[in-house]
């Protein structure tokens, strides 16, 4: 069976954009393939959280994953930092990785110009430590977004090199499982940029009031109307029908269609109905959440486990690196 290992950064409020895109994929994966989820808690401090919000941020990623139907019995669901071969690991593939590759890296430059006062260490090394939450299980698929393939690609490079070095076959070449086509619904953002991000400022959370649902969703941007019949649609206009395809009955999404052609639209209306389907949608994951959030006997088992399971991969993994390396213990 296939082996995935896939990291979230642990910054918290999926949104719609997510839950269309890789999380239910994600919970596709678990049925079929032998799956490790895991949140970044490690990632994370390249930006220097405040301890509180480290941990609020971890126990929220944790409790909307399992509210969105991420399995810990189908899958192993751990947090990063319980899992310290990661980081000796880490150490090891940083021995053959190399500044000139490191420093070209398109996620480090990125984060560099982001934040000129905080280029630490961490982040030129980032992809080493994503390489080593892969590898330290021997994952066979990576589900990334466009925006990891280069980080992918790197974690290749250092599986290959590992190879190479020590003459073993000790690391399959992980690769990118990219939804797209079908499997991928991608959701837009309400001001008219094309995606829906938590970065770009314009999403809607799984965790959201439906107060600020309709407010978002009043406040999106839209055009002056269809003047003549049959008009195709603006991208404004088209991302507004792109979301009420997802959360709206189908006799919803065609009478608004055919005000569209026949040019009776009103927007206003449009808005107001696609604001409560959304919030129709996200009720119960919302209550979910907060259900999920609040049982810590719960949230302790589940992170226990799946440490546990994560741990006993991941030593087999290293005790084999270690002696290929040449650590042999005294005792
Ligand atoms: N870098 C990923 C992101 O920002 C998160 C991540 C960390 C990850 N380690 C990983 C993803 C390993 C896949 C595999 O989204």
């Amino acid at each position: 069976m296939p082996i995935v290992v896939s990291g979230i950064r642990s910054t918290g409020n999926l949104h719609l954009g997510n839950y269309f895109g890789a999380v239910k994929n994600f919970i596709k994966m678990q049925e079929d393939h032998q799956t490790f989820f895991f949140i970044a808690d490690f990632h994370s401090l390249t930006t220097h959280p405040t301890p509180s919000d480290l941990h609020t941020n971890v126990k929220q990623v944790l409790a909307e994953y399992l509210a969105c139907g991420i399995d810990p019995e189908k899958s192993t669901i751990f947090i990063q930092s319980d899992v310290p071969e990661i980081l000796e690991l880490y150490l090891l593939l940083n021995m053959n990785a190399y500044l000139g590759e490191l420093e070209r890296t398109t996620s480090f430059k990125d984060k560099a110009r982001q934040q000129p006062e905080n280029v630490n260490a961490g982040l030129l090394t980032y992809p080493v430590l994503m390489a080593a939450d892969i590898l330290i299980h021997k994952a066979n698929l990576v589900p990334v977004g466009k925006d990891q393939e280069q980080n992918l690609e790197m974690a290749r490079t250092f599986a290959r090199r590992f190879n190479r070095m020590y003459n073993v076959e000790t690391f399959p070449i992980p690769q990118a499982y990219i939804f797209e086509g079908k499997d991928m619904v991608k959701i837009p953002g309400l001001d008219g940029s094309g995606k829906m991000g938590k970065s770009e400022g314009n999403a809607i959370s799984l965790a959201e009031s439906p107060a600020s649902i309709r407010k978002k969703v009043m406040r999106a941007v839209t055009d002056a109307g269809p003047t003549e019949m049959h008009q195709t649609k603006p991208e404004v206009i088209q991302n507004l029908f792109t979301l009420m395809e997802v959360v709206s009955a189908p006799d919803v999404v065609s009478h608004f269609d055919n005000a569209y052609i026949d040019c009776s639209i009103r927007y206003g209306d449009m808005k107001k109905q696609l604001a409560e389907d959304i919030i129709n949608f996200t009720n119960p994951i919302r209550a979910r959440i907060e259900e999920i959030a609040k049982d810590n006997a719960y949230l302790s088992k589940v992170a226990k486990n799946g440490a546990e399971k994560a741990r006993e991969s991941a030593s087999k993994t290293l005790e084999e690196v270690r002696k290929i390396i040449g650590f042999r213990r005294f005792y």
